[in-house]
C-alpha cells in the first residue's frame, strides 16, 4: 500500500517508459507500490509504503530515503490519497490490516486485479471474478466508506509514470462512485502523463479490470511488455 500526502509544486522531468521488462514474473515484491511511490517523490509528494515486510523493501528505501515504510495501519492514517497495490485475492485482507478507522473517507486508488491463482491459458489470464462484478465493486460493498477509484490497473509498472510513447499521450480509464476523488485522481494522471477518461461509477470496474487481460497478452505470447492504451475519438 502506498500513502501519499499530495504536494502542490512544479512539475518534475518527464522519464520514459524505458522499455523496462515487465516484472511479472516475481510476484510479491510489490512492483507496482514502488513504481507508483516513486512517481509521487518525482512529483513532490510526501510517500509512506505500508507493508507486512518492512525488509523486503530495504534496498528501495535506502535509494528512496524521502519515503518512510511502515504498517499497512500506519501508512493508511498518513496519507489523504491511498494505493491499494496487493495481489487481488489479498485485497480485503490488506484494507482490513490498514484498519476501517484510517480508512473512513479516504481515496483509494485501486490498482489491483483479480488474477486467479491459474497459469494464463494461451496468453490470457484468468480471473476470480465474473463480467457480471469486478473486485473493487466487492471492496466497495465490504469497505462503504471508502472512497474507491479504478486507476493504474491497465499498464504494467514500468509505464505507469510519465510514459513516453511516439503515439502521444495514453490513455487511463478510470471510474469511482465520487466525483471529487475522482478529480484529485484525474490531478494525479496528469501529473503523470495521462489522459484520464472517465467510465462511471464503480461498476464500470466490470470492463476495466479485464483490460488487464488484454494488456498483459503480448507479454505471455511474444514476450512484448511495453505497450499502452489509447482512445481516439
Ligand atoms: N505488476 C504490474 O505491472 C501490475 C500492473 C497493473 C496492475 N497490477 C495489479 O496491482 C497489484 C499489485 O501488483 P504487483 O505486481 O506489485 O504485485 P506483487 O508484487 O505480487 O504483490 C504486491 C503486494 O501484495 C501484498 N500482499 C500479498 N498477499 C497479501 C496479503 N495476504 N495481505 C496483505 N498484503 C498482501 C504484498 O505486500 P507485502 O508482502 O509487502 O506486505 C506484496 O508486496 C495486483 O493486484 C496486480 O494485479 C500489477
Amino acid at each position: 500500500m502506498v500513502s501519499v500526502h499530495l504536494v502542490q509544486n512544479p512539475e518534475a522531468a518527464l522519464k520514459s517508459c524505458n522499455g523496462e521488462p515487465y516484472e511479472n514474473r516475481n510476484h510479491g515484491l510489490g512492483h507496482v507500490a514502488k513504481a507508483l511511490a516513486g512517481g509521487f517523490l518525482r512529483h513532490g509528494h510526501e510517500v509512506m509504503l505500508g507493508t507486512r515486510a518492512p525488509s523486503k523493501l530495504a534496498e528501495w528505501a535506502t535509494k528512496n530515503p524521502k519515503a518512510s515504510i511502515s504498517t499497512f495501519a500506519k501508512a493508511a492514517g498518513f496519507g489523504d490519497v491511498l494505493v491499494l497495490a496487493v495481489k487481488g485475492s489479498a485485497a480485503a485482507e490488506a484494507l482490513h490490516a490498514a484498519d476501517t478507522e484510517n480508512l473512513a473517507g479516504k481515496l483509494v486508488i485501486d490498482v489491483t486485479n483479480p488474477i486467479a491463482d491459474a497459469p494464463p491459458s494461451d496468453g490470457v489470464l484468468q480471473f476470480f471474478t465474473n463480467l457480471d462484478e469486478s473486485l473493487m465493486e466487492r471492496l466497495q460493498g465490504e469497505f462503504e466508506d471508502v472512497r474507491f477509484v479504478k486507476a493504474f490497473n491497465s499498464v504494467g509498472n514500468a509505464c505507469m509514470v510519465n510514459p513516453q510513447f511516439e503515439g502521444g499521450k495514453p490513455t487511463m480509464f478510470i471510474c469511482g462512485n465520487d466525483e471529487a476523488a475522482k478529480e484529485v485522481v484525474r490531478g494525479i494522471l496528469d501529473q503523470f502523463g495521462w489522459e484520464t477518461v472517465d467510465m462511471g461509477k464503480a461498476t464500470a470496474a466490470r470492463a476495466i479490470e479485464p483490460l488487464c487481460m488484454l494488456w498483459c497478452i503480448p507479454g505471455f505470447l511474444r514476450n512484448d511488455w511495453v505497450h499502452v492504451f489509447k482512445l481516439l475519438t
